[in-house]
């Protein structure tokens, strides 16, 4: 089962920076989880809301800066003024430094609004060997559509939230067309539909694990990656794949 580590280890560092993904390496997590988002100059951002008030000390929309101006928020106070250095990373830049490192999940958020972000993202991604894996995921069928014609042999993860339609056979067969696993909400597991998904050739990932009692739970579970902020939590049972 793959330890993946949500925003990075987003519970001891903040989310989406390079401190929090250092530490899921250091955490011996198997990927870092980060989510993209486009400047006003097209460039690849590792952000997750679509305005950077949360995270940063700036305020606004993400689009409503160019890379040069985003470079000069403030991404790590928010979390604890150790990290007043942090900055918003590009996705080259986290390439660059995890390629050879650890595996990458990429998400890809909001790409209704964020036209051309799916061959941004391959384009920068053919610019890179990996030693580990690397998949693409969304909550957007079109999205992961798109990055399949532009790129079919990269992995794909579908996220998907409660519904037991989502899981008809004739969903998961269509799911399989473009998805080679299912990211699930941790409320839908059930042995059952593991099983049923795995008999499509999808694995499947269960997101976000916040807590200890609730990774105790999911560890009977024939899953194949858990997406959590608190990667040392899984840590007795890695196994490698
Ligand atoms: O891996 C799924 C998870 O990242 C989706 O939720 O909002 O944390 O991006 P969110
Ligand atoms: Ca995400």
């Amino acid at each position: 089962m793959y330890i993946i580590a949500h925003r990075g280890s987003s519970s001891a560092a903040p989310e989406n920076t390079i401190a929090a993904f250092d530490l899921a390496v250091q955490q011996g997590a198997d990927y870092i989880e980060l989510d993209v988002q486009l400047t006003m100059d097209q460039q690849v951002v590792v952000i997750h809301d679509e305005t950077v008030d949360r995270t940063t000390d700036g305020s606004g929309p993400v689009k409503g800066y160019t890379l040069h101006q985003l470079k000069k928020l403030d991404a790590g106070s928010w979390f604890d003024s150790r990290y007043t250095h942090e900055r918003i990373p590009t996705l080259q830049e986290i390439l660059e430094r995890y390629s050879q490192r650890i595996g990458i999940l990429i998400e890809i958020k909001h790409p209704k609004r964020q036209i051309g972000i799916e061959k941004e993202v391959v384009d920068i991604m053919k610019r890179f060997s990996y030693s580990r894996h690397i998949m693409v995921q969304s909550f957007d069928d079109t999205a992961l559509q798109r990055i399949k014609t532009y790129s079919p042999s990269l992995r794909t993860a579908y996220i998907i939230k409660p519904s037991v339609i989502k899981l008809a056979k004739r969903k998961l067969a269509a799911y399989s067309t473009f998805a080679d696993c299912l990211n699930m909400k941790k409320t839908m597991i059930n042995r059952y539909w593991i099983n049923r998904i795995h008999s499509f050739r999808m694995d499947v990932f269960i997101w976000t694990i916040k807590d200890q009692q609730t990774a105790n739970r999911l560890k009977k579970y024939p899953i194949d990656g858990v997406v959590t902020d608190h990667p040392p939590y899984f840590h007795k049972e890695k196994r490698s794949k």
